[in-house]
């Protein structure tokens, strides 16, 4: 777990060293975007949560970073870490970036010139279903995630893939009903419930079960796995559960407060 900024770490790691990244960088927005850590169940504060439900919150600490470059500005801040990403991947590793319509399709062309575009390997839509409805367009409630490997040799372990229910189970029969079946490049998964136990405060936390999907799928126990933008840490929670070896940076010191705090909570 390191506090810094990461492109001074990504610089001092040798070549090949690491066996899956997953980044989930600032997203283009053009915003700044305000990290409020907050606790549940004290305070005077009140929030809705899901159902209309409303509890009480206390605001822990607050920082903001800042999601503003313009897009010429965020694509050289970005392509160069994928550049240094590429780099200290092993031959077998492989890169999940995580980004939304802002910018996936610039990253996409990015990645096809740093990586190949034949070691392209998927473009993973995370469905959710969560917060507003504009009223003149249809609902943005998707992120995407790319996926490429180092080399023509990658990490899929189909048989850890945690496996989903089937939309007609009657249609397949009872054994396989029972199984599941894989996912496919659409996931289906909720955002970290503003009440769950799960929840950190941080804004923009990213569910385990995603992240403990990728690294099941993508690495193997005892892998190194890093994440040059860790925010609350979720690649290390994921990490630390499934047995692998976790590299965490972020440039935010409540980032790594959350990191560590959420690290020691879970047990060995
Ligand atoms: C979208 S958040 C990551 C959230 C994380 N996936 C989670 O589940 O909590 C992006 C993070 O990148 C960090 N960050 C932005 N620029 C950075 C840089 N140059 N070096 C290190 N960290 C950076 C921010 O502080 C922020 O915590």
């Amino acid at each position: 777990m390191i506090l810094a900024e990461n492109m001074s770490i990504l610089r001092q790691l040798p070549d090949a060293c690491i066996d899956l990244v997953y980044i989930d960088p600032p997203f283009g927005t053009g915003q700044v975007r305000r990290l409020q850590a907050i606790r549940t169940g004290v305070g005077t504060k009140t929030r809705s949560g899901f159902g209309g439900r409303t509890y009480t919150f206390d605001v822990i600490s607050a920082h903001e970073y800042r999601d503003d470059m313009d897009l010429d500005e965020y694509l050289e801040f970005l392509g160069e870490r994928l550049v240094e990403i590429h780099r200290v991947l092993r031959p077998t590793g492989s890169l999940y970036l995580h980004l939304d319509f802002h910018t996936v399709h610039y990253a996409r062309l990015m990645l096809d010139e740093i990586f190949g575009a034949d070691h392209f390997l998927n473009e993973i839509i995370w469905a959710y279903d969560y917060g507003g409805r504009p009223q003149d367009r249809w609902p943005r409630k998707h992120d995407n995630m790319l996926w490429y490997a180092k080399s023509d040799r990658w990490v899929f372990n189909v048989d850890g893939i945690d496996r989903i229910p089937y939309m007609a189970p009657g249609l397949v029969g009872p054994e396989k009903a029972a199984r599941g079946k894989l996912p496919t490049d659409v996931w289906w998964m909720t955002i970290v419930p503003t009440n769950s136990r799960e929840r950190t405060g941080y804004p923009t936390q990213k569910p385990v079960g995603l992240v403990e999907r990728i690294i099941r799928a993508s690495s193997n126990p005892g892998d190194l796995v890093a994440d040059f933008f860790c925010g609350s840490g979720t690649v290390g929670v994921a990490a630390k559960r499934l047995n692998r070896r976790f590299l965490l940076v972020d440039n935010n010191s409540e980032a790594i407060r959350i990191t560590n705090e959420r690290l020691e909570n879970e047990p060995c």
